[in-house]
């Protein structure tokens, strides 16, 4: 939430900082701001609005420099607007700062400073915070002429609480940038005489492969003469340079209207590279590296307990399924938000299991760290390499389905969930809890998922969108699935209602007549997920059931079905497959139907109302 660019170097700051800007938007969309120096003076332009209304604002102005800072706004204090814009300066002009996170005790920090008679413009915690740096720095430099802008950020990050990715800006020092973490990523780009600094690594591929990804209470200082990286107590800790590993391509649009839709038909791709280099075919074996060392314990393990959020939690449940089933071992699925605050129960010998697409969701990452203060193993499932999740874990898997910039996820989840079937069958395998023959099917069923996708893509795409145009102006929609297709009809129904704000739930079929079936007349679609090999028996009698009360029934089955075709309203065909693998072909009619409804309504589906990629407030 809230992207974050910075530059030092010999370019235009200002066209790097907009790029950067443009590509970071999917963290946050409601207010965008860049501070520059120009002629030893702090300048800063910001508005509510995209960064496209913050082009627009600079236009004609003077904006040639070489060191800035910009920040795209995800507001969490403060209603969008003008003033509440990043970046923020302090009252006497002397710091312009950029912040992702929230500062906890910002209502203590603001009324020390109004005793000190310092006045505020807007709402944020922010602007709070720059003004303490401010009072540090101009009180202790009084007293002492060496005191310096760090000096004064130190001291005063030691009497913060709460989350913070931080670039700043001091006039005193015009060429230099002061970079601070804690809880929130930042990444800083090095190439021949440049700095970068970034929420996310995907915006700097342009500029240069070498990265250092910071750690809590890091604080980097980056100037004429490099960078020196600290921690809060000034002690010099050596960069450790990484590489970026995203391509410009996959952070492209390439010809598609949308990130989602590109995403969605990159599906085929992004499971294959899941599986690539994992899943043998000639010697029908899985070998999953990141978990070799920890494997005795998961094959030992007497408890899986998965923590995720949002779609990454849907996958979970899918994972749930997988490992009960095929490795007998007993799964709970929980929301890291709630695991967190309820002093949960964890023992020694469970295994804790993170999925996360950004790495960086704080709920997620809090869990993490209080299940490892129970002396519980943590491990993870990430798709940015790097990442904050990657990095608090011991042991893990990366997704490796390449850069997801659409706010909506969706090849995140089949790849998390090709990750979690390629574990189930391993672990299965080792403690015989399925057979070797079983084993090799479903291993020969996920290396036929990519062409089984793009032969759906071939003759099902249109039919989608001409369903989602006759249901697209419904107010509501249940989606319903069994089994392993009961975590698909939730994701379903998440994906319609974050892009489309249609009202939207996902239920266990049978769940319907508890309750959900007193919803059901004829304005109303329901989406069931009904394939031949997942109690197709019992889930027929479900969509009778909807029949009887007029519903309008979108059924998705296996192809060359018969039975529904006189029942159903509209029919959607997927291509055979394993039970096990239903989820990762069943989806993909989901997220396409979503994305077709919400773009017939207007929306624009890559940067959802209230929305933004990687969730780093808790
Ligand atoms: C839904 C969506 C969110 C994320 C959730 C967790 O389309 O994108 O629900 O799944 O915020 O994010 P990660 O997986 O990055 O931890």
């Amino acid at each position: 939430m809230c992207g974050i660019v910075g530059y030092l170097g010999f370019r235009n700051a200002t066209e790097i900082l907009i790029n950067g800007l443009k590509r970071l938007e999917y963290r946050g969309y409601d207010s965008a701001g860049i501070a520059l120096i120009l002629d030893n003076k702090l300048k800063i332009y910001k508005c509510k609005g995209k960064v496209a209304d913050l082009e627009n604002l600079i236009k004609y102005k003077n904006t040639i420099s070489t060191i800035g800072i910009g920040h795209t706004r995800w507001a969490t204090h403060g209603e969008p607007n003008d003033i509440n814009a990043h970046p923020h300066q302090s009252m006497k002009g002397y710091f312009s700062i950029i912040h992702n996170g929230i500062i906890e005790n910002y209502i203590e920090l603001r009324t020390f400073l109004q005793e000190k008679d310092y006045k505020f413009i807007g709402e944020t915690d922010t602007e709070i915070l720059a003004n303490f740096f401010e009072y540090v720095y101009l009180k202790n430099k009084t007293s002492n002429e060496n005191y310096s802008p760090e000096d004064a950020i130190r001291a005063c990050l030691q009497k913060v609480d709460g989350a913070y990715g931080l670039v700043i800006l001091c006039k005193d020092t015009p060429n230099q940038l002061i970079a601070a973490r804690k809880s929130s990523p930042l990444v800083i780009g090095s190439a021949k005489k440049e700095y970068f600094i970034a929420s996310d690594a995907s915006c700097l591929v342009e500029y240069t492969d070498r990265v250092i990804y910071l750690d809590d209470n890091d604080i980097a200082i980056i100037n004429n003469r490099g960078l020196t990286i600290t921690d809060l107590e000034n002690n010099v800790h050596n960069p450790i340079f990484d590489k970026i590993e995203v391509k410009l391509e996959e952070i492209e649009k390439a010809g598609f209207d949308h990130y989602m839709l590109k995403e969605i038909f990159e599906q085929p791709t992004s499971i294959h590279n899941t599986f690539r280099g994992r899943l043998n075919l000639k010697d029908k074996s899985i070998t999953l590296g990141g978990l070799q060392e920890i494997f005795p314990e998961l094959v030992k393990a007497k408890r899986i307990i998965i923590i995720a959020c949002g779609t990454s939690w849907h996958a979970g449940l899918v994972g749930e399924y997988l490992f009960e089933e095929l490795a007998r071992i007993p799964t709970e699925v929980e929301y890291a938000s709630e695991f967190r605050y309820r002093n949960p129960i964890i023992f020694e010998d469970d295994i804790i299991l993170a999925i996360s697409q950004s790495g960086e969701t704080a709920d997620t990452l809090a869990a993490i760290k209080l299940a490892k203060k129970s002396g519980a193993k943590v491990i993870g499932i990430c798709n940015v390499v790097g990442s904050s999740i990657a990095r608090e874990t011991i042991a893990g898997v990366y997704t490796h389905a390449g850069a997801e910039i659409g706010v909506a996820s969706t090849k995140a989840f089949t790849s998390q969930i090709t990750i979690l079937t390629m574990m189930a069958l391993s672990i299965g395998l080792s403690k015989k809890t399925i057979s070797k023959e079983q084993f090799d099917d479903i291993l020969i069923g996920i290396s036929e998922v990519p062409n089984k996708i793009e032969e759906f893509f071939k003759t099902q795409t249109d039919n989608i969108k001409e369903i989602s145009e006759k249901i697209y102006n419904k107010k509501n929609s249940i989606y319903l699935g069994r089994g392993y297709l009961y975590p698909v009809a939730m994701e379903g129904a998440l994906k319609l209602k974050e892009i489309s704000y249609i009202h939207a739930e996902g239920y266990p079929a049978a769940e319907m007549k508890h309750g959900p079936i007193a919803l059901i007349d004829e304005e109303m679609p329901v989406v069931v997920i009904a394939p031949k090999e997942n109690s197709y028996d019992k889930i027929v009698s479900n969509i009778q059931e909807v029949k009887a009360r007029h519903g309008i029934i979108i059924a998705i089955v296996t192809k060359g079905e018969k039975n529904l075709k006189n029942v159903a309203d509209y029919i959607i065909e997927i291509p055979e497959t394993e039970a096990q693998l239903l989820p990762l072909i069943s989806v993909i009619p989901l997220q396409l139907l979503a994305y077709y409804i919400a773009t017939k309504l207007g929306k624009n589906v890559d940067q959802p109302r209230n929305l933004a990629k990687s969730v780093t407030v808790e």
